[in-house]
Protein backbone atom coordinates (compact mmCIF):
# COMPACT_ATOMS: atom_id res chain seq x y z
CA UNK A 1 0.00 0.00 0.00
CA UNK A 2 2.63 2.33 1.31
CA UNK A 3 5.22 2.04 -1.88
CA UNK A 4 2.22 2.25 -4.42
CA UNK A 5 1.04 5.55 -2.69
CA UNK A 6 5.16 6.22 -3.17
CA UNK A 7 4.74 4.63 -7.27
CA UNK A 8 1.74 7.10 -7.64
CA UNK A 9 3.18 10.32 -5.98
CA UNK A 10 6.07 9.82 -8.18
CA UNK A 11 4.52 9.65 -11.32
CA UNK A 12 2.39 12.64 -11.16
CA UNK A 13 5.87 14.75 -9.85
CA UNK A 14 7.53 13.27 -12.72
CA UNK A 15 4.58 13.77 -15.52
CA UNK A 16 3.99 17.37 -13.78
CA UNK A 17 7.82 18.09 -14.23
CA UNK A 18 8.06 16.63 -17.79
CA UNK A 19 5.09 18.52 -18.98
CA UNK A 20 6.03 22.07 -18.11
CA UNK A 21 9.32 21.39 -19.01
CA UNK A 22 8.52 19.88 -22.48
CA UNK A 23 6.04 23.38 -22.97
CA UNK A 24 8.76 25.24 -23.23
CA UNK A 25 10.30 23.81 -25.97
CA UNK A 26 6.49 23.50 -27.12
CA UNK A 27 6.42 27.16 -27.47
CA UNK A 28 9.58 27.43 -28.78
CA UNK A 29 9.12 25.08 -31.23
CA UNK A 30 5.73 27.19 -32.50
CA UNK A 31 7.73 30.06 -32.55
CA UNK A 32 10.10 28.72 -34.31
CA UNK A 33 8.07 26.81 -37.43
CA UNK A 34 4.28 26.65 -38.56
CA UNK A 35 5.08 24.17 -40.49
CA UNK A 36 7.56 20.86 -40.19
CA UNK A 37 8.25 18.84 -43.23
CA UNK A 38 5.05 16.51 -43.29
CA UNK A 39 2.85 18.74 -41.04
CA UNK A 40 2.28 20.20 -44.83
CA UNK A 41 -0.49 17.79 -45.54
CA UNK A 42 -1.46 17.34 -41.51
CA UNK A 43 -2.30 20.80 -40.56
CA UNK A 44 -4.60 21.56 -43.35
CA UNK A 45 -6.40 18.01 -43.07
CA UNK A 46 -6.79 18.09 -39.00
CA UNK A 47 -8.45 22.13 -39.79
CA UNK A 48 -10.75 21.10 -41.81
CA UNK A 49 -12.09 18.28 -39.67
CA UNK A 50 -11.86 20.24 -36.77
CA UNK A 51 -14.11 23.59 -38.74
CA UNK A 52 -16.58 20.63 -39.67
CA UNK A 53 -15.26 20.37 -42.94
CA UNK A 54 -15.39 16.26 -43.26
CA UNK A 55 -15.21 16.39 -47.43
CA UNK A 56 -12.07 16.94 -47.79
CA UNK A 57 -8.79 14.62 -47.76
CA UNK A 58 -5.51 15.36 -48.70
CA UNK A 59 -4.46 12.52 -51.03
CA UNK A 60 -0.62 13.17 -50.15
CA UNK A 61 -1.74 11.61 -46.15
CA UNK A 62 -0.83 7.96 -46.06
CA UNK A 63 -2.23 6.71 -42.75
CA UNK A 64 -5.72 6.35 -41.30
CA UNK A 65 -7.31 9.98 -40.44
CA UNK A 66 -7.13 8.62 -36.62
CA UNK A 67 -4.41 11.71 -35.89
CA UNK A 68 -6.89 14.44 -37.28
CA UNK A 69 -10.34 12.79 -35.79
CA UNK A 70 -8.59 12.47 -32.38
CA UNK A 71 -7.70 16.33 -32.55
CA UNK A 72 -10.68 17.14 -33.78
CA UNK A 73 -12.33 15.38 -30.82
CA UNK A 74 -10.75 17.47 -28.58
CA UNK A 75 -9.87 20.77 -29.62
CA UNK A 76 -12.94 21.55 -31.49
CA UNK A 77 -15.45 22.61 -28.90
CA UNK A 78 -13.31 23.95 -26.95
CA UNK A 79 -10.31 25.57 -28.39
CA UNK A 80 -9.58 27.65 -31.53
CA UNK A 81 -8.71 25.05 -34.32
CA UNK A 82 -4.83 26.15 -35.00
CA UNK A 83 -1.68 24.64 -35.53
CA UNK A 84 -0.68 25.27 -32.37
CA UNK A 85 -3.96 23.52 -29.81
CA UNK A 86 -3.78 21.16 -33.09
CA UNK A 87 0.17 20.02 -31.82
CA UNK A 88 -0.66 20.47 -28.33
CA UNK A 89 -2.94 17.24 -28.53
CA UNK A 90 0.34 15.51 -29.33
CA UNK A 91 2.28 16.55 -26.33
CA UNK A 92 -0.78 15.69 -23.82
CA UNK A 93 -0.50 12.49 -25.68
CA UNK A 94 2.87 12.41 -24.91
CA UNK A 95 2.16 12.95 -21.21
CA UNK A 96 -0.39 9.78 -21.13
CA UNK A 97 2.55 7.70 -22.77
CA UNK A 98 4.83 8.37 -19.89
CA UNK A 99 2.46 6.96 -17.58
CA UNK A 100 1.18 3.71 -19.81
CA UNK A 101 5.06 3.16 -19.85
CA UNK A 102 5.51 3.67 -15.77
CA UNK A 103 2.28 1.27 -15.89
CA UNK A 104 4.06 -1.17 -18.58
CA UNK A 105 7.12 -1.32 -16.53
CA UNK A 106 5.62 -1.78 -13.38
CA UNK A 107 3.86 -4.74 -14.79
CA UNK A 108 6.39 -6.45 -16.33
CA UNK A 109 9.18 -6.19 -13.19
CA UNK A 110 6.05 -6.08 -11.07
CA UNK A 111 7.26 -9.84 -9.12
CA UNK A 112 10.90 -8.28 -8.68
CA UNK A 113 10.49 -5.40 -5.95
CA UNK A 114 11.99 -2.93 -8.48
CA UNK A 115 12.30 0.35 -6.89
CA UNK A 116 9.56 3.14 -7.97
CA UNK A 117 12.08 5.38 -8.58
CA UNK A 118 13.74 3.14 -11.21
CA UNK A 119 10.69 2.02 -13.05
CA UNK A 120 9.26 5.95 -13.28
CA UNK A 121 12.87 7.47 -14.60
CA UNK A 122 12.47 4.48 -17.25
CA UNK A 123 9.04 5.67 -18.17
CA UNK A 124 10.81 9.19 -18.63
CA UNK A 125 13.05 8.42 -20.63
CA UNK A 126 11.29 6.17 -22.76
CA UNK A 127 8.98 9.51 -23.05
CA UNK A 128 12.24 10.94 -24.07
CA UNK A 129 13.53 8.69 -26.70
CA UNK A 130 14.47 11.16 -28.79
CA UNK A 131 12.83 10.93 -32.10
CA UNK A 132 9.23 9.88 -30.54
CA UNK A 133 10.00 13.27 -28.40
CA UNK A 134 10.18 15.56 -31.48
CA UNK A 135 7.78 14.45 -32.69
CA UNK A 136 5.69 15.11 -29.42
CA UNK A 137 5.94 18.36 -30.61
CA UNK A 138 4.51 18.92 -33.83
CA UNK A 139 1.47 17.70 -35.58
CA UNK A 140 2.63 14.27 -36.40
CA UNK A 141 1.12 10.54 -35.93
CA UNK A 142 3.47 8.79 -34.47
CA UNK A 143 2.62 9.96 -30.71
CA UNK A 144 -0.72 9.23 -30.73
CA UNK A 145 -0.79 6.28 -32.28
CA UNK A 146 2.08 4.20 -29.97
CA UNK A 147 -0.50 5.97 -27.22
CA UNK A 148 -3.69 3.57 -28.56
CA UNK A 149 -1.02 0.95 -29.45
CA UNK A 150 0.41 1.53 -25.78
CA UNK A 151 -3.00 0.91 -24.29
CA UNK A 152 -4.00 -1.97 -26.27
CA UNK A 153 -0.26 -3.89 -24.83
CA UNK A 154 -1.77 -2.47 -21.20
CA UNK A 155 -4.70 -4.05 -21.69
CA UNK A 156 -3.40 -7.49 -23.39
CA UNK A 157 -1.15 -8.15 -20.57
CA UNK A 158 -3.88 -7.84 -18.37
CA UNK A 159 -5.01 -10.92 -20.25
CA UNK A 160 -8.93 -9.74 -19.51
CA UNK A 161 -11.49 -7.62 -20.47
CA UNK A 162 -13.89 -8.28 -22.68
CA UNK A 163 -13.83 -5.40 -25.04
CA UNK A 164 -11.31 -3.04 -24.12
CA UNK A 165 -8.81 -4.90 -26.79
CA UNK A 166 -11.02 -4.74 -29.46
CA UNK A 167 -11.42 -0.86 -29.05
CA UNK A 168 -7.59 -0.14 -28.33
CA UNK A 169 -6.58 -2.28 -30.89
CA UNK A 170 -8.83 -1.21 -33.36
CA UNK A 171 -8.17 2.66 -32.30
CA UNK A 172 -4.50 1.96 -33.01
CA UNK A 173 -4.81 0.38 -36.33
CA UNK A 174 -7.07 3.48 -36.98
CA UNK A 175 -4.28 5.86 -36.22
CA UNK A 176 -1.40 4.20 -38.50
CA UNK A 177 -2.82 1.01 -40.38
CA UNK A 178 0.47 -0.65 -39.93
CA UNK A 179 -0.34 -0.96 -36.54
CA UNK A 180 -1.93 -4.16 -37.44
CA UNK A 181 1.25 -5.85 -37.78
CA UNK A 182 1.46 -5.49 -33.67
CA UNK A 183 -1.93 -6.44 -33.23
CA UNK A 184 -0.91 -9.37 -35.00
CA UNK A 185 2.20 -9.84 -33.20
CA UNK A 186 0.19 -9.95 -29.73
CA UNK A 187 -1.96 -12.76 -31.60
CA UNK A 188 1.03 -15.12 -33.10
CA UNK A 189 2.43 -14.71 -29.13
CA UNK A 190 -1.05 -15.66 -27.33
CA UNK A 191 -1.45 -18.84 -29.79
CA UNK A 192 2.32 -19.99 -29.81
CA UNK A 193 2.07 -19.96 -25.73
CA UNK A 194 -1.10 -21.52 -25.87
CA UNK A 195 0.11 -24.28 -27.94
CA UNK A 196 3.29 -24.74 -25.72
CA UNK A 197 2.01 -24.67 -22.96
CA UNK A 198 -0.85 -27.21 -23.49
CA UNK A 199 1.52 -29.56 -25.12
CA UNK A 200 3.33 -29.92 -21.87
CA UNK A 201 0.71 -30.06 -19.57
CA UNK A 202 -1.36 -32.65 -21.38
CA UNK A 203 1.45 -35.43 -20.57
CA UNK A 204 3.25 -35.11 -23.81
CA UNK A 205 4.92 -38.23 -24.50
CA UNK A 206 7.73 -36.54 -26.72
CA UNK A 207 8.58 -34.79 -23.48
CA UNK A 208 8.90 -37.58 -20.88
CA UNK A 209 10.05 -40.35 -23.27
CA UNK A 210 6.72 -43.03 -22.12
CA UNK A 211 4.50 -43.45 -23.98
CA UNK A 212 1.04 -42.60 -22.25
CA UNK A 213 -2.21 -44.12 -23.51
CA UNK A 214 -4.72 -41.65 -24.45
CA UNK A 215 -7.29 -42.66 -22.40
CA UNK A 216 -4.74 -42.80 -19.42
CA UNK A 217 -5.67 -40.58 -16.28
CA UNK A 218 -2.87 -38.74 -16.14
CA UNK A 219 -2.82 -37.69 -19.75
CA UNK A 220 -5.77 -35.53 -19.18
CA UNK A 221 -4.60 -34.25 -15.77
CA UNK A 222 -2.75 -30.82 -15.66
CA UNK A 223 0.62 -30.89 -14.94
CA UNK A 224 1.86 -27.83 -14.30
CA UNK A 225 5.24 -29.18 -13.05
CA UNK A 226 6.30 -29.34 -16.67
CA UNK A 227 5.86 -25.54 -17.33
CA UNK A 228 8.47 -22.92 -17.57
CA UNK A 229 9.08 -19.35 -17.90
CA UNK A 230 11.01 -19.52 -21.06
CA UNK A 231 10.91 -21.67 -24.14
CA UNK A 232 13.26 -22.59 -26.52
CA UNK A 233 12.55 -23.32 -30.53
CA UNK A 234 13.21 -27.00 -29.28
CA UNK A 235 9.98 -27.00 -27.35
CA UNK A 236 8.01 -24.98 -30.11
CA UNK A 237 8.97 -28.35 -32.21
CA UNK A 238 8.25 -30.66 -29.43
CA UNK A 239 4.87 -28.65 -29.29
CA UNK A 240 4.01 -28.90 -32.72
CA UNK A 241 4.89 -32.87 -33.16
CA UNK A 242 2.69 -33.53 -29.90
CA UNK A 243 -0.72 -31.58 -31.39
CA UNK A 244 0.12 -32.55 -34.75
CA UNK A 245 -0.37 -36.22 -33.87
CA UNK A 246 -3.53 -35.47 -31.18
CA UNK A 247 -5.09 -33.03 -34.08
CA UNK A 248 -4.42 -30.05 -31.19
CA UNK A 249 -7.09 -31.45 -28.97
CA UNK A 250 -5.03 -30.33 -25.80
CA UNK A 251 -4.48 -27.29 -27.07
CA UNK A 252 -8.52 -26.72 -26.60
CA UNK A 253 -8.30 -27.84 -23.68
CA UNK A 254 -6.52 -25.38 -22.11
CA UNK A 255 -8.01 -22.94 -23.37
CA UNK A 256 -10.39 -20.90 -21.03
CA UNK A 257 -12.85 -18.28 -20.79
CA UNK A 258 -10.69 -15.29 -20.22
CA UNK A 259 -8.33 -16.39 -23.35
CA UNK A 260 -11.06 -17.17 -25.46
CA UNK A 261 -12.08 -13.41 -24.83
CA UNK A 262 -8.69 -12.37 -25.82
CA UNK A 263 -8.30 -14.16 -28.58
CA UNK A 264 -11.94 -13.62 -29.90
CA UNK A 265 -11.12 -9.74 -29.76
CA UNK A 266 -7.79 -9.95 -31.23
CA UNK A 267 -9.32 -11.88 -34.33
CA UNK A 268 -12.10 -9.44 -34.76
CA UNK A 269 -9.32 -6.80 -35.15
CA UNK A 270 -7.58 -8.45 -37.84
CA UNK A 271 -10.68 -9.00 -39.20
CA UNK A 272 -11.72 -4.99 -39.54
CA UNK A 273 -7.86 -5.16 -41.03
CA UNK A 274 -9.13 -7.25 -43.71
CA UNK A 275 -12.13 -5.47 -44.77
CA UNK A 276 -9.74 -2.81 -44.59
CA UNK A 277 -7.63 -4.31 -47.34
CA UNK A 278 -10.80 -5.46 -49.10
CA UNK A 279 -12.30 -2.18 -49.26
CA UNK A 280 -9.12 -0.13 -49.95
CA UNK A 281 -7.57 -2.84 -52.24
CA UNK A 282 -3.68 -2.20 -50.78
CA UNK A 283 -2.42 -1.23 -47.22
CA UNK A 284 -1.28 2.21 -48.81
CA UNK A 285 -3.78 5.09 -48.32
CA UNK A 286 -3.51 8.43 -50.88
CA UNK A 287 0.14 8.78 -52.54
CA UNK A 288 0.79 5.03 -53.75
CA UNK A 289 3.39 6.08 -56.23
CA UNK A 290 6.01 6.97 -53.56
CA UNK A 291 5.05 4.36 -50.78
CA UNK A 292 5.33 0.89 -53.34
CA UNK A 293 6.12 -1.88 -51.47
CA UNK A 294 9.47 -3.75 -51.92
CA UNK A 295 11.43 -6.57 -50.45
CA UNK A 296 14.22 -4.24 -48.42
CA UNK A 297 16.13 -6.53 -46.20
CA UNK A 298 18.64 -3.54 -45.37
CA UNK A 299 15.70 -1.94 -43.33
CA UNK A 300 16.21 -4.36 -40.67
CA UNK A 301 20.44 -3.39 -40.67
CA UNK A 302 19.42 0.15 -40.01
CA UNK A 303 17.64 -1.23 -37.27
CA UNK A 304 20.53 -2.29 -35.60
CA UNK A 305 21.88 1.16 -36.25
CA UNK A 306 18.99 2.69 -34.09
CA UNK A 307 19.42 0.50 -31.37
CA UNK A 308 23.32 0.91 -31.60
CA UNK A 309 22.82 4.61 -30.84
CA UNK A 310 19.55 4.81 -28.75
CA UNK A 311 20.52 1.70 -26.94
CA UNK A 312 24.16 2.62 -26.00
CA UNK A 313 23.59 2.12 -22.19
CA UNK A 314 22.31 -1.49 -23.07
CA UNK A 315 24.97 -2.38 -25.19
CA UNK A 316 27.89 -0.79 -23.06
CA UNK A 317 26.45 -2.39 -20.10
CA UNK A 318 26.97 -5.87 -21.68
CA UNK A 319 29.96 -5.11 -23.82
CA UNK A 320 32.26 -7.69 -22.62
CA UNK A 321 29.49 -10.29 -22.56
CA UNK A 322 28.60 -9.83 -25.81
CA UNK A 323 32.45 -9.58 -27.28
CA UNK A 324 32.46 -13.08 -25.07
CA UNK A 325 29.14 -14.56 -26.97
CA UNK A 326 30.44 -13.73 -30.58
CA UNK A 327 33.74 -15.42 -30.01
CA UNK A 328 31.60 -18.30 -29.01
CA UNK A 329 29.85 -18.19 -32.02
CA UNK A 330 32.32 -17.18 -35.19
CA UNK A 331 30.58 -20.29 -37.23
CA UNK A 332 27.72 -17.88 -36.86
CA UNK A 333 29.38 -15.05 -37.92
CA UNK A 334 30.62 -15.89 -40.74
CA UNK A 335 27.09 -17.23 -41.34
CA UNK A 336 25.50 -13.78 -40.64
CA UNK A 337 28.26 -11.76 -42.42
CA UNK A 338 27.46 -13.77 -45.94
CA UNK A 339 23.56 -13.32 -45.47
CA UNK A 340 24.24 -9.48 -44.49
CA UNK A 341 26.79 -9.23 -47.46
CA UNK A 342 23.93 -10.77 -49.63
CA UNK A 343 21.28 -8.11 -48.27
CA UNK A 344 23.51 -5.55 -48.97
CA UNK A 345 25.22 -6.41 -52.24
CA UNK A 346 21.52 -7.23 -53.92
CA UNK A 347 18.73 -5.15 -51.80
CA UNK A 348 19.98 -1.91 -51.07
CA UNK A 349 16.98 0.73 -52.23
CA UNK A 350 18.10 3.88 -52.46
CA UNK A 351 14.42 5.98 -52.18
CA UNK A 352 14.46 9.53 -53.95
CA UNK A 353 13.64 10.73 -50.95
CA UNK A 354 16.71 9.94 -49.20
CA UNK A 355 19.02 11.48 -51.41
CA UNK A 356 16.58 14.80 -51.74
CA UNK A 357 14.99 15.67 -48.56
CA UNK A 358 17.83 17.30 -46.63
CA UNK A 359 15.43 17.77 -43.52
CA UNK A 360 16.37 14.55 -42.24
CA UNK A 361 19.09 13.07 -40.40
CA UNK A 362 18.99 10.24 -42.50
CA UNK A 363 19.71 12.21 -45.57
CA UNK A 364 23.29 13.35 -44.21
CA UNK A 365 23.80 9.83 -42.82
CA UNK A 366 23.32 8.85 -46.35
CA UNK A 367 25.39 11.36 -47.95
CA UNK A 368 28.72 11.05 -45.83
CA UNK A 369 28.60 7.17 -45.45
CA UNK A 370 26.65 4.88 -47.33
CA UNK A 371 26.01 6.74 -50.06
CA UNK A 372 29.44 8.34 -50.45
CA UNK A 373 32.56 5.53 -49.96
CA UNK A 374 31.50 2.15 -52.67
CA UNK A 375 32.82 0.31 -49.86
CA UNK A 376 30.90 1.68 -46.84
CA UNK A 377 27.49 -0.13 -46.97
CA UNK A 378 30.04 -3.35 -46.94
CA UNK A 379 32.27 -1.85 -43.99
CA UNK A 380 29.56 -1.55 -41.81
CA UNK A 381 28.42 -5.42 -41.79
CA UNK A 382 30.72 -5.91 -38.38
CA UNK A 383 29.30 -3.78 -36.90
CA UNK A 384 25.47 -4.89 -37.93
CA UNK A 385 26.84 -8.18 -36.42
CA UNK A 386 27.96 -6.54 -33.23
CA UNK A 387 25.09 -5.59 -33.03
CA UNK A 388 22.72 -8.18 -33.63
CA UNK A 389 24.44 -10.10 -30.92
CA UNK A 390 24.32 -7.42 -28.44
CA UNK A 391 20.40 -6.80 -28.91
CA UNK A 392 20.36 -10.57 -28.48
CA UNK A 393 22.49 -10.49 -25.29
CA UNK A 394 20.06 -8.28 -24.06
CA UNK A 395 17.04 -10.40 -24.63
CA UNK A 396 17.80 -13.73 -23.85
CA UNK A 397 17.55 -13.90 -20.44
CA UNK A 398 13.78 -13.30 -20.22
CA UNK A 399 12.19 -13.80 -23.53
CA UNK A 400 10.60 -16.98 -25.09
CA UNK A 401 10.38 -18.16 -28.28
CA UNK A 402 6.92 -17.56 -28.08
CA UNK A 403 7.43 -13.70 -28.10
CA UNK A 404 10.58 -13.61 -30.00
CA UNK A 405 9.71 -15.73 -32.99
CA UNK A 406 6.04 -13.80 -33.83
CA UNK A 407 7.97 -10.66 -33.15
CA UNK A 408 10.80 -11.25 -36.15
CA UNK A 409 8.09 -12.23 -38.26
CA UNK A 410 6.15 -8.97 -37.72
CA UNK A 411 9.24 -6.54 -37.47
CA UNK A 412 9.98 -7.87 -41.20
CA UNK A 413 6.37 -7.46 -42.00
CA UNK A 414 6.90 -3.68 -40.54
CA UNK A 415 9.93 -2.39 -41.80
CA UNK A 416 11.35 -4.60 -44.81
CA UNK A 417 8.86 -4.06 -46.95
CA UNK A 418 9.20 -0.09 -46.94
CA UNK A 419 11.84 1.30 -49.74
CA UNK A 420 12.20 4.71 -47.66
CA UNK A 421 14.70 4.83 -44.64
CA UNK A 422 12.14 6.73 -41.61
CA UNK A 423 13.48 6.78 -38.72
CA UNK A 424 10.15 7.40 -37.49
CA UNK A 425 9.17 3.41 -38.68
CA UNK A 426 12.07 2.27 -35.94
CA UNK A 427 10.27 3.82 -33.04
CA UNK A 428 7.73 1.20 -32.27
CA UNK A 429 9.86 -1.72 -32.38
CA UNK A 430 12.20 -0.26 -30.75
CA UNK A 431 10.38 0.40 -27.77
CA UNK A 432 8.47 -2.95 -27.79
CA UNK A 433 11.89 -4.46 -27.35
CA UNK A 434 13.08 -1.90 -24.82
CA UNK A 435 10.59 -3.41 -22.23
CA UNK A 436 11.50 -6.91 -22.53
CA UNK A 437 15.44 -6.00 -22.23
CA UNK A 438 16.83 -7.39 -18.97
CA UNK A 439 16.66 -5.58 -15.87
CA UNK A 440 19.12 -3.13 -16.26
CA UNK A 441 21.30 -1.80 -12.89
CA UNK A 442 20.65 1.78 -11.81
CA UNK A 443 23.42 2.99 -13.87
CA UNK A 444 21.95 2.23 -17.19
CA UNK A 445 19.02 3.29 -16.08
CA UNK A 446 20.86 7.31 -15.52
CA UNK A 447 22.78 6.23 -18.39
CA UNK A 448 20.09 5.95 -20.25
CA UNK A 449 18.52 8.71 -19.36
CA UNK A 450 21.48 11.38 -19.76
CA UNK A 451 22.01 10.10 -23.45
CA UNK A 452 18.24 11.27 -24.15
CA UNK A 453 18.35 14.49 -22.45
CA UNK A 454 21.77 14.99 -24.15
CA UNK A 455 20.87 14.20 -27.98
CA UNK A 456 17.11 16.19 -27.76
CA UNK A 457 19.29 18.94 -26.42
CA UNK A 458 21.96 18.67 -29.77
CA UNK A 459 18.80 18.06 -31.66
CA UNK A 460 16.53 20.56 -30.44
CA UNK A 461 19.78 22.84 -31.23
CA UNK A 462 19.89 22.06 -35.10
CA UNK A 463 16.17 22.23 -35.76
CA UNK A 464 16.03 25.82 -33.86
CA UNK A 465 19.03 27.63 -35.07
CA UNK A 466 19.98 25.44 -38.41
CA UNK A 467 17.69 27.21 -41.61
CA UNK A 468 17.80 25.28 -44.91
CA UNK A 469 16.23 27.50 -47.82
CA UNK A 470 14.19 25.83 -50.53
CA UNK A 471 13.69 27.73 -53.74
CA UNK A 472 9.87 26.51 -53.88
CA UNK A 473 8.77 27.10 -50.58
CA UNK A 474 8.40 30.58 -48.80
CA UNK A 475 8.74 29.27 -45.59
CA UNK A 476 12.33 28.46 -44.07
CA UNK A 477 12.95 24.38 -43.49
CA UNK A 478 14.27 22.42 -40.54
CA UNK A 479 16.17 19.50 -39.88
CA UNK A 480 14.23 16.96 -38.18
CA UNK A 481 14.52 13.76 -37.27
C1 LIG B 1 2.51 30.38 -31.91
O1 LIG B 1 3.29 31.02 -32.88
C2 LIG B 1 2.56 31.98 -33.65
C3 LIG B 1 3.46 32.46 -34.77
O2 LIG B 1 4.69 32.87 -34.29
C4 LIG B 1 2.09 33.11 -32.73
O3 LIG B 1 1.34 34.05 -33.49
C5 LIG B 1 1.22 32.51 -31.64
O4 LIG B 1 0.86 33.53 -30.72
C6 LIG B 1 1.95 31.40 -30.93
N1 LIG B 1 1.02 30.76 -30.02
C7 LIG B 1 1.21 30.70 -28.71
C8 LIG B 1 0.10 30.15 -27.92
O5 LIG B 1 2.24 31.09 -28.18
Amino acid sequence: MKSSMQYYILVIITVGIYFFASKLIFDKVNETSQVVVDELFHIPQGKSFCEGNFSYWDPKITTLPGLHLTSTLFVSYFFACNTYNLRFVNLVASCFNLILFASILKFIYGNYNESQFKIVLQALSLALLPPLYFFSHVYYTDTLSLLFLLLFSRVCFANKGKWLILLFGNLSFGMRQTNIVWVAMVFGHKLLDLLVRSSRVYGNRYLTKTLLSKRSLISNDIDSSKLKRYYTVMDVVVALKFHLTTCFRAAFKLVQLPDLYVILQLKSVLLSFMLFLYVNGSIVIGDKKAHVATIHIPQLLYFLLFYGVFGLPYILAKFISTVKLILNNKLNVILLSAVFAIAVHYNTIVHPYLLADNRHYTFYVWNRWFGKHDFATYATIPVYIFLLFSLYDNLKDQNCITFLLPYTVCLFFALALQRLVEIRYFLIPYIILRLRFVRPSVYVVLLEFLWYVAINAVTFYIFFTKEIKWDDFGEVQRIIW
